[in-house]
């Protein structure tokens, strides 16, 4: 507290650049953001089918000094009006995240300014906060997104246990193979949410693993398989297949599989309150299923605008505000790291 009594606002600068997004934002005590700027490279890598890790990293340097100067004016600010710097130092793709971590130790460095590596899941999980002023620890989050299929219990601020975690391809990753298999575009999440409103759901049976021993954990490469023998079936045979049907009916065995262990989770663990995050977290079939799941037992359910779902620098400035009053503070040794796990 001030002399005065009232409460210090803490002001961040928050970068963001693990993978095809230059992203910055300025973001006050955690939840109020005040600006939240988005460069998307989807574009250029939706030629190749997927993202490019050089072509990424390249567009980072392209673009950051410009998305970084107008989250500042957006918010009406300057360097010397930030309390802290933060960034996403990892996991994600190497290159990708060295131009946001360079930028950041850059501007700590001539402004005089804390330094605060965030981890780029407890920025995704950390996007709740923004968009449920209410919400507070403890709660259990599911973070379903391109690269990660994680169940976590969120103990306190900046404190994780990780309960559940995909074997294989993430939920993202499987929505855009599926996607690509049925001729769509990238990313694939959004087109088979949109193609999935035509088909039936019921059409096709595809398989919802679940592994023996790990009831919290995920894969997803099984049901991929089954949805490519699925069509290689039907042209070897010169069978006519329904895409919509096909998106359909792996949308509601992929959100089917993310519920129930979700739930599960819930029950054993005795959480009432339950969150999604990622950006898996804007399927509109996930929402509704997992709205109802949590109507059904009386659990409170949270989750972000699909904007602040994928990746964005808001985000990392909420979860960057805990971590800052919790005391992380990072050296100018700060480096990226592509493998980095949530809680280290
Ligand atoms: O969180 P995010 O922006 O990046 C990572 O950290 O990976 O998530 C991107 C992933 C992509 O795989 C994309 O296909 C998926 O989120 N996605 C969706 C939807 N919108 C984005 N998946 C299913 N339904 C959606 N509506
Ligand atoms: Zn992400």
């Amino acid at each position: 507290m001030r002399p005065g009594g009232e409460k210090k606002e803490i002001t961040v600068l928050a970068i963001e650049s693990s993978c095809d997004e230059t992203a910055a934002a300025v973001v006050v005590n955690g939840r109020d953001v005040r600006s939240n700027i988005i460069a998307s490279q989807i574009d250029i890598h939706r030629l190749y089918g997927g993202v490019v890790p050089e072509i990424a990293s390249r567009r980072h340097i392209e673009k950051i000094n410009q998305v970084i100067a107008e989250a500042l004016a957006e918010a009406k600010q300057s360097f010397s009006d930030m309390d802290a710097i933060c960034v996403t130092y990892g996991p994600g793709l190497v290159g990708a995240l060295l131009v946001g971590v360079g930028a950041a130790k850059a501007i700590s460095y001539a402004a005089g300014k804390p330094l605060v590596g965030v981890h780029h899941i407890e920025g995704h999980i950390s996007a709740n906060y923004i968009a449920n002023p209410e919400l507070e620890p403890p709660f259990l989050c599911l973070v379903a997104s391109g690269g990660h299929s994680h169940l976590v219990i969120v103990r306190d601020y900046g404190q994780y246990e990780v309960r559940g975690r995909t074997r294989d391809d993430a939920a993202g990753e499987a929505f855009d193979k599926v996607a690509r298999a049925i001729g769509l575009g990238y990313p694939g999440g959004p087109e088979i949410d949109r193609l999935a409103k035509e088909g039936d759901p019921d059409a096709i049976e595809f398989p919802r693993a679940s592994i023996e021993g790990a009831p919290y954990d995920f894969s997803f490469s099984g049901v991929k398989s089954a949805v490519l023998n699925y069509i290689n079936g039907c042209r070897m045979k010169g069978v006519n297949y329904s895409e919509a049907d096909i998106a359909a009916s792996f949308q509601r065995a992929v959100v089917g599989v993310l519920t129930d262990h979700t739930m599960l989770a819930a029950e054993d663990y005795h959480i009432d309150k339950i969150a999604i995050a990622g950006g898996v977290a804007c399927n509109s079939a996930l929402r509704e299923e997992m709205r109802a799941a949590c109507g059904a037992r009386g659990y409170s359910f949270y989750l972000p605008t699909p904007e602040l779902c994928t990746d964005n620098a808001a985000m990392i400035g909420a979860a960057g505000y805990y971590d800052y009053m919790n005391g992380v503070r990072h050296g100018l040794d700060l480096n990226a790291v592509p493998a980095l796990k949530l809680g280290e």
